[in-house]
């Protein structure tokens, strides 16, 4: 669309569209007429709640940007959709055994959300997943219902078993699932110590892999679970000490986020016929646990791109307990309860990152003279020749010569042959031959391959407000794709391309992929920052796994955290509140003392009074700064 046209014609829909909200936001966002995305708190005819409107409600309270919004009602919506998913293949298909989730601790262990879960997973009897001593004493200070699994996985040592044991005493749901071929003799020997009967599972390394970036998660060589052989040890180990009653579940975990539901079936059939195996071999069994992986459709595209899945949840439930019952009906044997370990899938959509943009970065078309200097150089001149012959016919070879005297241009500079103007002079002339290329090449029907860069070289930098390694660990590790998107003036066409730099200074600090229907692009449609107006944007589905991957990367904290619950009348209430790091903080975690930081600083300032530099006045204000500056907030405040 030619830019004049959409500033005039674009409406709300098409930012929806070219955002793909509604592809990805799974029926929680929408953008009001007002252009601002909103959260529904009880789906699309009901009321809404502005995003930009809460950020002004936590600015009176004081919070500073960038904050994590968690929405407590997404989370409770997840756990129930899973379930009841669940549920009605289960009642359509006549299975006969039970589904029971839990939650994989490991995928956001903050306080605050596995409270939640725990909470809204009551009714449908949701437990939890732990892969260390931390995560199961967490577990335990917050699961009351004695009917929910608490599934241990993870390399277990004596104390871990000792602790669960102890929990199964106290009347918690415990399975211990065998990771590897030495675990059994401990838990043996503990438990008949203490005179408890566990129930044991075993994690088993199936053949099936998964494609995507966990695929090393699943297959005969993955680090975890154990193989068929240790698996028949264990049974032969039991039976010889009279406990194969103690052993009940199958596990196995193919990898997260797996996109295609062909794998899923795959795995799950494999699981089932060990499950079968060791039902056969006389194991009381009763279940059948599959691990993570249900995926997240981060992008929108409903394929199987390793940020999407090609399949609903519905289908998923509906595949695994049709797999399941095909192959025990076929044997005879009972149906399991069916455990699943969805951790992105239950919490992704709970939290987003809200922050700010404090500047940009633009590449100014500046006018080139029509008249060179007598004097210019050759690789100027040849630049300046490139811009004047340039159409559409020969926009190839003028972008080759762009690149290629820009090259000579910044040579003769490094060489001392030319001076600081001339250089100058040069890299107008580049820059200018560059956009008029990025614009003609708009009208081309077969774009060549080496223009494909030039509107990432061209897009503006936004400077956002946080740290992606604070807060999107995996944008930088791995280079996961999260919504991005502006959250208001969503009625006005997004006249820029740009990129996303954050506040660290470290140049992998940035978000230069984002979503798009067709794959990946390098720039994200912007608008340009109006003057004395703050510009807000969101990270979107950030709450599987990033808070606790995030790092302290140029000191940057924990930011602030903010949960709301939404009523069903449209209102909301600021539920709970983490005050993000200050700099004492952060200084602390890295060993460092703020009391002694200050102390210093006021010997420091106190000689500077003796050598008359500061009066002491001067130096009580001094002081106060370096205390303020200790309190403050890591982030940019304004
Ligand atoms: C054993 C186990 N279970 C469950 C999960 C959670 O997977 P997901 O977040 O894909 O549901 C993981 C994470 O990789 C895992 O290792």
């Amino acid at each position: 669309m030619a830019k004049n046209q959409a500033l005039h014609q674009w409406k709300i829909e098409d930012s929806i569209e070219l955002y793909g909200i509604h592809n990805w936001g799974a029926g929680f966002f929408d953008v009001a007429n007002n252009g601002e995305v909103v959260f529904l708190p009880s789906g699309k005819d009901g009321p809404t709640i502005s995003l930009l409107e809460i950020i002004a409600g936590l600015q009176e309270r004081g919070y500073d940007m960038p904050v994590l919004l968690r929405i407590e009602n997404i989370l409770a919506s997840r756990i129930a959709a899973i379930h009841q998913s669940f549920r009605k293949a289960i009642k359509n298909l006549g299975y006969q055994g039970e589904y029971r989730g839990v939650f994989p601790v490991k995928v956001n262990q903050q306080q605050q959300v596995v409270e939640k879960i725990v909470q809204a997973g009551m009714p449908y009897h949701h437990g939890l997943e732990v892969g260390s001593k931390g995560e199961l004493l967490a577990a335990l200070s917050l699961i009351r219902d004695r009917e929910a699994c608490l599934v241990c996985n993870g390399y277990k040592d004596e104390e871990f078993f000792n602790l669960g044991l102890q929990a199964q005493r106290l009347g918690f749901n415990v399975f211990f699932v065998l990771e590897l071929p030495g675990e059994l003799a401990v838990l043996l020997k503990l438990s008949q110590r203490l005179g408890v009967r566990p129930q044991i599972g075993v994690r088993s390394k199936l053949a099936a892999k998964a494609t995507g970036h966990w695929t090393d998660s699943g297959g005969e060589r993955s680090s975890f679970g154990l193989s068929i052989s240790e698996i028949v040890d264990v049974v032969d180990t039991l039976k010889a000490n009279n406990m194969l009653d103690c052993l009940r579940l199958l596990h196995y975990h193919l990898g997260s986020q797996i996109s295609n539901i062909r794998d899923i079936r795959t795995g799950v059939m494999e699981g089932t016929r060990m499950y079968q195996g060791l039902v056969q071999e006389g194991a009381a069994m009763g279940f059948l646990n599959l691990g993570g992986g249900l995926a997240v459709d981060y992008d929108g595209s409903h394929t199987n791109y390793i940020t999407s899945r090609n399949y609903t949840l519905d289908e998923y439930c509906t595949d695994v307990v049709e797999a399941i019952m095909t192959i025990l009906d076929e044997q005879n044997i009972a149906h399991p309860h069916i455990i699943t370990e969805s951790g992105r899938a239950t919490v992704a959509y709970y939290s987003i990152l809200l922050f700010n943009i404090l500047d940009t970065s633009v590449v100014e078309e500046t006018p080139v003279p029509e008249e060179l200097p007598e004097n210019t150089p050759e690789a100027v001149r040849n630049l300046h020749e490139a811009y004047a012959a340039l159409n559409i016919r020969n926009l190839q070879e003028c972008y080759n010569d762009a690149i290629y005297y820009h090259d000579e241009v910044r040579k003769l500079f490094s060489t001392g042959q030319i001076n600081l103007r001339t250089r100058n002079l040069g890299e107008r002339i580049f820059w200018a031959l560059l956009m008029r290329i990025a614009r003609e090449k708009a009208h081309l029907k077969n774009v060549p391959r080496d223009f494909e860069d030039i509107d990432v070289i061209l897009a503006d930098i936004y400077y956002g407000n946080f740290s992606v390694f604070q807060s999107l660990p995996d944008a930088w590790a791995i280079d996961q794709l999260f919504p991005v998107i502006p959250i208001h003036r969503l009625q006005e066409f997004p006249s820029r391309q740009g990129i996303i730099s954050d506040i660290t200074c470290d140049s992998d600090g940035r978000i230069d992929h984002f979503i798009d229907p067709k794959g990946r692009k390098a720039t994200l449609d912007l608008h340009p920052l109006k003057k004395g107006e703050e510009y807000y944007l969101g990270v979107f589905l950030v709450g599987a796994y990033q808070e606790t991957l995030g790092d302290l990367h140029n000191l940057m904290g924990d930011t602030n955290v903010v949960a709301i619950r939404a009523d069903d009348d449209g209102g909301y209430q600021y539920v709970r509140e983490i005050r993000g790091d200050s700099v004492a903080d952060i200084l602390t975690y890295v060993e460092y003392e703020p009391r002694r930081i200050l102390e210093d600083l006021r010997t420091t300032a106190e000689l500077a009074v003796r050598e008359g530099r500061i009066s002491a006045s001067e130096r009580y204000s001094i002081m106060q700064a370096f205390e303020d500056g200790l309190r403050g907030y890591t982030y940019f405040e304004r």
